[in-house]
């Protein structure tokens, strides 16, 4: 009897209770944010460990037994963020068989625009010619990607956008100290891009994104310019071994989490796509998730660390290698400066 007075007084409520949706849905089909095509950009210039070590007191050996890393890419002088952006999007727009006037969204995740502003999206809108486009750029460091890819589900499957492109793009190498080697030695340039498209069916199945700014002194730029002036040092600083124990147990907690979020297990993956920054960190976290390896995407070798461009530059590199198919179930996972880490659990295609 209560109920029942419940259900009258609250009509909208007990719908949503019994269907897990608002009403104002209930005439819409179902709406998903779908990955359809990717796309990637890398500078010419690559830089290999022997170029390293008559820049600093380090080794071939060092670098590759401490990070898998074999050689990164090097932005040139008249290059900007927003080119890698632009080169890496036409190519994801050329894969999706779409024109620029179908995009309706860009989203730039990048640390290293290339202007305080406006945004590295808003160049980017221009170089593209996308003129029915809305563009911001995301600042969360190495988990930017995931983050924009969060962002954009929620702005596609509320029907509000249909087809975004969400980019990763970085140029490290112009906040590098090319004398520290204990960072120098570890970052590189390029850009990825994925055309993201409203779907009837799943699509991206869940996210979660978090953050912990209490460890923002382990990984920063502390620098800044103020007045005219540089205060501080503009390169980037690293605790490495802090930031090494931290990533492997937030990555695989928070891979957990997307996976609980969306009813699937570790089995149930088809491809790992984490964040390339170490490959003692990506084996790392697959063992904590108990995903076999071989399942682990690794391009940490040829790029470095590209920050926020890594994992739309590793989902290209799988795809175009034809391991990444359609209907594949893919975990994407990031961490990185601020602190800031997540995953994007997704069917591709
Ligand atoms: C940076 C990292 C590779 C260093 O490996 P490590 O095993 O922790 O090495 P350590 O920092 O303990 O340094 C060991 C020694 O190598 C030296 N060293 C540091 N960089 C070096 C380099 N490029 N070449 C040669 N020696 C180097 C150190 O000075 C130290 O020497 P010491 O023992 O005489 O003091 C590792 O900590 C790491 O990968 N951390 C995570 C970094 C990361 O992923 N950052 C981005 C996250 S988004």
């Amino acid at each position: 009897m209560q109920i029942a007075t419940l259900c009258l007084a609250f009509p909208e409520l007990a719908y949503y209770c019994l269907n897990g949706m608002h009403p104002a849905r209930r005439f819409l089909p179902d709406v998903y944010a779908k990955l359809i095509a990717t796309g990637s950009y890398l500078p010419e210039k690559i830089l290999t460990n022997k170029d390293l070590e008559s820049l600093v007191e380090t080794s071939d050996e060092w670098i590759r037994t401490r990070s898998g890393i074999e050689q990164r890419h090097i932005v040139a002088d008249d290059e900007a963020t927003s080119d890698l952006a632009v080169n890496a999007a036409r190519r994801a727009l050329a894969n999706a068989a779409m024109s620029i006037d179908d995009i309706d969204l860009i989203v730039v995740a990048t640390t290293t625009p290339d202007v305080v502003f406006p945004s590295t999206a808003c160049i980017v809108q221009d170089k593209l010619g996308a003129k029915n486009a809305a563009a911001f750029d995301i600042q969360a460091v190495c988990s930017g990607f995931v983050y924009a890819l969060s962002i954009v589900d929620k702005m596609i499957a509320t029907g509000a956008h249909k087809n975004a492109l969400v980019i990763g793009a970085e140029t490290y190498s112009r906040i590098l100290n090319w004398k520290d080697r204990a960072t120098c030695v570890l970052f590189g340039d390029g850009a990825g891009a994925v055309v993201v498209t409203r779907g009837e069916t799943p699509g991206i199945l869940a996210s979660r994104i978090k953050s912990d700014g209490s460890r923002r002194s382990i990984l920063n730029v502390p620098g800044q310019v103020r007045n005219g002036a540089v205060y501080g040092d503009p390169f980037v600083h690293m605790d490495g071994q802090a930031v090494f124990k931290f990533a492997v147990g937030a990555m695989a907690d928070v891979c957990n989490e997307t996976q609980a979020a969306a009813g699937v297990t570790a089995s149930d993956i088809d491809w790992l796509v984490p964040h390339q920054a170490n490959v003692r960190i990506i084996d790392a976290t697959a063992k904590r998730l108990g995903v076999p390896s071989e399942k682990s995407i690794v391009t940490v070798s040829k790029h470095g660390n590209t920050s926020a461009a890594s994992i739309p530059l590793a989902l290209d590199v799988a795809f175009n290698d034809g391991r990444l198919k359609r209907g594949d179930l893919v975990q994407m996972v990031g961490v990185g400066g601020g602190f800031t880490w997540g995953s994007v659990l997704a069917r591709w295609g």
